[in-house]
């Protein structure tokens, strides 16, 4: 059993973030869209797994804009240190977030991802099709997190994922 604890991102985690997530996805693209939205201030909830060794899993939540309005939010990237998958780190970092944005009073986030893993969060794809987004199909999904959301619009991703 691993153990750890989910903290908020500090200035001086970057570095181990990016090592991480070059390590967990195998290519530099998603520590280059974290380290893009941190610096483009586009990052709205930002949390680290922790251990002994140190930094063990990270997730980001990020702005999205619908019909040009900041009332929505994307989860991503996400991911656990590849020899810990599976070991709870996503599910904790995932359900913390969905928290903090809760308590932000968000109603709306966005995800895109594997279909056999969000869903047991409550994201869904029914929920992301009435959205206009650069994607489409069963890796589109959302969850609502209150009334009020936003039914139907035209989503706005951050530079970073240009
Ligand atoms: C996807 C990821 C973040 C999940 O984190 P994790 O700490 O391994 O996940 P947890 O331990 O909380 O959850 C384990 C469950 O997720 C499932 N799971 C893990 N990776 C999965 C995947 N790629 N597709 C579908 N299910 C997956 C496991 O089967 C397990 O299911 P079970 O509880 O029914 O047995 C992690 O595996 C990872 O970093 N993967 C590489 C990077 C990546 O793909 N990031 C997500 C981009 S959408």
């Amino acid at each position: 059993m691993t153990s750890f604890w989910i903290r908020p991102t500090q200035a001086g985690d970057m570095d181990a973030i990016a090592a991480l997530n070059d390590a967990a996805f195998g290519g530099p693209d998603e520590a280059r869209i974290t380290r893009r939205l941190h610096g483009d201030g586009d990052s709205l909830v930002s949390l680290v797994a922790v251990g002994e060794s140190g930094i063990l899993g990270h997730i980001e939540f990020f702005r999205i804009r619908i019909d040009g309005e900041p009332t929505g939010v994307g989860l991503g990237p996400m991911c656990a240190w590849p020899g810990l998958q599976r070991s709870g780190i996503g599910s904790y970092l995932v359900r913390t977030g969905l928290e903090d944005l809760d308590d932000l009073g968000e109603t709306i986030v966005f995800v895109l991802g594997h279909p056999a893993y969000y869903p047991r969060f409550g994201f869904s794809a029914e929920a992301a099709r009435p959205f206009a987004a650069p994607w489409s199909g069963p890796h589109f999904m959302a969850q609502r997190l209150r009334e009020g959301a936003p039914a139907s619009g035209t989503l706005t991703y951050p530079p970073a994922f240009s």
